[in-house]
């Protein structure tokens, strides 16, 4: 059983200064190594390992090709400029090809996780002789998947898999005992910018869980692109997360008077405390149409334009 810390219970400057410690028994003078997303919780981590280890803590951006726009770069600068050296490692075309084929929302999730851990960063891990490998798993983490509502990439060990045995390395979990809005806390306190501390949630998955079917770069790049339209006119808006997703069935439309078969784009826009119900904010008609406009404008193929009203449950936030 993991021993939550609440916020009202965490004392920042003391949870730092525990984990920076804890970080430095458990890898004694070895070194360590982290991968970096750029959310709120890798992010905490990274710079908890940055305080323990300073120079043995080797951060590493695994581009797998499903992050948003200018993603690692924008990563990797911001980080540099905190004083921590990140590496971005191209991995996007090992993504691609586990991904190939499958339309299954598990298997896709199974692929990315298998890619990372197995092919992508298992293979940095042993090359850099590193035995730690720290890692932003929260409270929220463990409790779904657990409950089996879904099958987070990071909680191996309490899934019953030793990751020493199955992947080669130990594990360090210093967020364990601490919800979203604890991390936040800790984040503020390390002095990360609050663009990073307040970010709003992100999937594990990125942005193959707003592709419906195949997830292909072509796929990813369409949802790429309307994903930035939606934060260019909701990134300011109060609201607990909003996303642009692709779906795999194509539908009669017009472009230039021809008859085409055009792509659809559904917007979700959720207020939630916890992600674990949600109810679609009430966007200003205004809003929707520039956002309808201006992804029929930068996304050619795009004929059909939705706004999810439906809650959750029974809807997810996430559409795969
Ligand atoms: P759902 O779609 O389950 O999403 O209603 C609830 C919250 O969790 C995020 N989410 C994920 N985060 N790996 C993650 O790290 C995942 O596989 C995953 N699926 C959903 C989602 O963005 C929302 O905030």
């Amino acid at each position: 059983m993991i021993k939550e810390i609440t916020v009202a219970e965490l004392n920042p400057e003391r949870f730092i200064a525990e984990n920076v410690a804890d970080i430095l028994t458990a890898v004694g003078d070895g070194r360590a190594i982290n991968a970096l997303s750029g959310g709120v919780d890798s992010s905490v981590v990274t710079m908890l390992g940055h305080r323990a280890l300073g120079s043995r803590l080797r951060t590493v951006f695994v581009d797998n090709g499903i992050m948003r726009e200018g993603e690692p770069e924008r990563v990797a600068a911001l980080f540099r400029d905190l004083g921590v050296p990140v590496e971005v490692v191209d991995a996007r075309d090992e993504f691609f090809a586990a991904l190939k084929g499958l339309t299954d929302p598990e298997e896709k999730r199974e692929a990315i996780t298998q890619t990372f851990y197995r092919q992508v960063f298992g293979r940095i891990v042993k090359e850099s002789g590193a035995r730690h490998l720290l890692q932003g798993t929260i409270l929220t983490d463990v409790d779904e998947t657990v409950a089996g509502i879904k099958r987070q990439h990071n909680v191996f060990a309490q899934l019953g898999i030793d990751p020493e045995k199955t992947f080669g390395y130990h594990i360090l979990e210093p967020l364990l005992p601490l919800r979203k809005d604890g991390v936040r806390v800790v984040g503020r306190a390390l002095n990360l910018p609050e663009e990073i501390f307040n970010r709003k949630p992100f999937p594990g998955p990125a942005l193959s869980a707003r592709v419906i079917g195949e997830v292909d770069p072509e796929r990813i790049a369409v949802v790429r692109r309307a994903t930035a339209v939606c934060e260019r006119h909701l990134e300011k808006a109060p609201v607990f997360q909003y996303m642009a997703i692709l779906h795999s069935d194509r539908v009669p439309g017009m472009r230039n008077g021809r008859r085409v078969y055009g792509r659809q784009i559904e917007v979700r826009c959720w207020n939630s405390l916890d992600a674990r119900q949600a109810t679609p904010t009430r966007l200003p008609w205004e809003t929707l149409e520039a956002i309808a406009a201006d992804l029929i404008r930068e996304l050619p193929d795009v004929v059909s334009v939705t706004y999810n009203i439906a809650p959750k449950p029974p809807s997810t936030m996430e559409a795969v």
